[in-house]
């Protein structure tokens, strides 16, 4: 991939696809993380006298929908960047082709609105593709967030645009992943939480293979404890897994890599509970559900990771954003931040967990990213890196 670092800029249209999809609460950006992850190459274009135009899609609406507008995406990029940010209430067309070719070239930029009120979009409809391409001079993805989707504004666009790169952030969370699947400092654990084994069964087969240490955790946790014939009582299991669970049990004796399960869970008889109780996992009452782990098991976690060069973490211990169960992300996310040379983190719970406890800068680097994420640990090709020649 070409870095936009390479390239000459000076009065050139650049159209930078972002990944802007932030939740907007009330018409105002209620978390702007992944607006100011795409900051530096905003900056970098307009440091280098580009004009800049900026697309993304925002949520998943069904057709145009004001609620999914991004003009208030915009207004938080304009005070983020502290200049002024216009914004067109199309995506294609003459008029944002107008808009584009009268800005000021490295003075401000233009927001275009959410790609996915284009009805060709998801399809990667190839006369889309074209449009974007006609609109710049140079077309850059910094949507790592977004390069799992073959959607005409990630993939398409790139095979018609006149001159193509790889964005700052794209760049970085590229090769921070690269560096932890292939060359990790080690050793390297993993930590891996959330509700279904199902979602992340691709991930946790290609990590076996490469990690030392994995950590298991959350309601996917209570799948592989059923296996090992523990009950579970009224908790969240897949029981069409259960097989999976058991071949994934088996693979790791003799590899090398040391797996580690909950030994205690918080249970309560729903999320509603005023506070949870912690049990052993063998005592799990028939009418509770473990919605998170116990103090046991994140002292487990905190020894597994001890001497780690490398840490992974992906996925909440628990049901976290109810009080009475957010020991075990907490606990564990204080334990990832103090442990290992390399911290990375990655998928939206994960991040907000992070962003809560206010550890941010306690990590190495921290993925914008939830499927992409996932899916370029499972070792699959991704089509908008695929489509920068990647
Ligand atoms: C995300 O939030 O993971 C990305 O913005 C992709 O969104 P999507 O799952 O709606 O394609």
């Amino acid at each position: 991939m070409r870095s936009i670092e390479k390239l000459e800029l000076k009065n050139k249209r650049v159209l930078i696809r972002a990944d802007l999809n932030v939740p907007v609460k009330n018409g105002e950006v209620s978390d702007d993380f992944r607006i100011r992850a795409s900051l530096p190459t905003i900056r970098l274009c307009l440091d280098n006298g580009a004009k800049v135009a900026v697309m993304s899609h925002l949520g998943r609406p069904k057709g145009k929908d004001s609620a999914y507008s991004l003009k208030p995406v915009a207004e938080r990029l304009g005070e983020l960047l502290g200049m002024p940010v216009r914004f067109v209430p199309e995506t294609v067309g003459e008029s944002v082709a107008r808009e584009i070719g009268s800005l000021e070239p490295g003075k401000e930029v233009l927001v275009l609105e959410n790609v996915r009120f284009e009805p060709g979009e998801e399809k990667d409809d190839e006369h889309l593709a074209k449009a974007y391409a006609q609109l710049c001079d140079v077309f850059v993805n910094d949507a790592f967030a977004s390069s799992h989707r073959a959607h005409a504004s990630v993939a398409g666009v790139a095979r018609f645009a006149e001159e193509k790169a790889a964005g700052l952030l794209l760049t970085r969370e590229v090769m921070s992943l690269k560096w932890v699947l292939e060359d990790p400092k080690r050793p390297l654990s993993v930590v891996l939480g959330g509700a279904k084994v199902s979602t992340k069964i691709g991930l946790i087969e290609n990590l076996l293979k490469k990690t030392d240490r994995l950590l298991i955790g959350g309601a996917m946790a209570n799948t592989f404890l059923k296996a090992l014939g523990h009950n579970l009582g009224k908790s969240l299991v897949e029981d069409d897994m259960l097989k999976k669970a058991l071949e994934v049990l088996e693979s790791v004796k003799g590899s090398g890599c040391t797996l580690l399960l909950p030994c205690d869970a918080g249970v309560g008889e729903g999320p509603d509970v005023p506070r949870a109780t912690y049990v052993p996992v063998g005592m799990i009452p028939k009418e509770a559900q473990a919605l998170d782990i116990g103090p046991a098991s994140v002292q487990l976690f905190k020894e597994g990771l001890e001497g780690s060069m490398t840490v992974l973490w992906n996925g909440p211990m628990g049901m976290f954003e109810v009080p009475s169960f957010a020991l075990g992300t907490y606990g564990v996310a204080f334990a990832v931040s103090q442990a290992g040379a390399f911290r990375v983190a990655g998928g939206g719970e994960t991040d907000e967990a992070i962003e809560r406890l206010g550890l941010a800068s306690t990590f190495s680097f921290i993925s914008t990213a939830g499927g992409a994420f996932l899916e370029f640990l499972e070792g699959k090709t991704l089509p908008g890196i695929v489509a920068l020649g990647g």
